[in-house]
């Protein structure tokens, strides 16, 4: 109700605008996080490499990218917040406009180039913040940087912000920062996981791209099995060049995204996954659930429904655990495979 008053208003600003002043009132007012958020229910909580996500969809990297409303998204009912991307020096990003919005087709393009205020303003933000929500930071590199500095960079950053965050992403998906998709290769990754296995100890996820071959989807899988990381991130945003330049959320890309998760999720490899792209209803929801998945993350649809997205598919999945007759998800979640599909069906 809240939302759809405000929209209008929003809407009318340009997508950058509406960002920053979202941003700014949830700064400032996290209450209203509170009086248009939905409480967490215990009902929904799973757990997710070394984290506890409060409910099964969590806020995705890009949103909240310096950390500065973490108490207002808390408060909205996501089950945990990604901040970032970060890197370690401030950046501007690209010059604008640089948000678009196709609202027929429920999408964004982002064309941001990681603007975001550095790693010590992000450190700061953190430590002021204090929930049991799990934080994931998004980590990229600088765009000025060799793929060589940028293992030192995101090593640092890693160090400094160890005892802020509970996961770290490494985001070499971003189709904004020329040359970061080809960082993609099985020599970087390896160098550089291998680096920063030996500087924290928290849950390091990849996120990877929607646009890979399937032959790259499953070595990247592979690769994160074998360097042990908690698992993959898919997917970021999609390249649609007709478009314009940057990526493409939301509907536009949500068949190339499942696509990718349900490919991920065939190789039964023992990673997580967190599903992100295209996620707009339950449905989306018992889709993952049917290929094998356990958790999500939103954006795009979250600009475009408010808030009562949240408290829609929050009361669609415990309307799911009552008439299936089961008491959590966790608890729906120790069955194997097969029967989470019966359950489904
Ligand atoms: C305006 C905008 C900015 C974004 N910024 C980031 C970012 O900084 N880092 C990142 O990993 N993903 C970023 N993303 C991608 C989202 O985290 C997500 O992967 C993608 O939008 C697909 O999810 P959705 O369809 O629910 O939006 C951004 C997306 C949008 C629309």
């Amino acid at each position: 109700m809240f939302y759809q008053l405000l929209k209008p208003l929003l809407f009318s600003l340009s997508p950058e605008k509406a960002h920053e002043l979202i941003l700014q009132v949830a700064h400032l007012s996290p209450a209203l996080g509170r009086l248009s958020g939905t409480p967490h229910s215990e009902r929904l909580k799973l757990r997710i490499g070394a984290c506890e996500w409060k409910s099964p969809i969590g806020l995705a990297a890009g949103l909240d990218k310096n950390a500065e409303a973490l108490d207002f998204f808390a408060a909205q009912g996501f089950g945990a917040l990604e901040c970032g991307t970060v890197t370690l020096k401030p950046q501007l990003g690209n010059a604008r406009p640089r948000i678009f919005r196709y609202p027929q087709e429920s999408s964004l393009r982002n064309a941001m180039g990681f603007p975001n205020a550095g790693m010590l303003e992000i450190a700061r933000h953190l430590e002021a913040f204090d929930s049991e929500l799990p934080i994931g930071v998004n980590l990229g590199k600088n765009k000025d940087s060799s793929p060589e500095e940028s293992i030192d960079e995101l090593s640092v950053m890693c160090a400094t912000l160890e005892d802020d965050a509970d996961y770290f992403v490494v985001n070499v998906s971003s189709p904004n920062t020329p040359g970061l998709r080809a960082l993609q290769e099985k020599s970087y990754l390896t160098e550089l996981f291998q680096e920063l296995k030996a500087t924290t100890k928290k849950d390091l996820y990849l996120k990877i791209a929607p646009d890979l071959e399937e032959a790259k989807v499953i070595e990247l899988s592979n690769l994160a099995c074998e360097l042990k990381l908690t698992g993959l991130i898919a997917t970021n945003t999609t390249i649609m060049p007709e478009r314009g330049l940057g990526g493409i959320s939301g509907l536009l890309l949500k068949q190339k995204a499942k696509k990718i998760r349900k490919l991920i999720l065939e190789q039964q490899l023992p990673i997580e996954l967190i599903g992100v792209g295209g996620i707009t209803d339950f449905q989306d929801v018992k889709d993952f659930w049917f290929d094998g998945g356990k958790v999500l993350q939103i954006y795009t649809a979250y600009v475009y429904q408010g808030p009562q997205l949240l408290k829609m598919m929050q009361q669609q999945m415990i309307t799911f655990l009552d008439q299936k007759g089961i008491s959590s998800l966790d608890v729906f979640f120790k069955n194997d495979l097969k029967n989470r599909k019966q359950i489904l069906s």
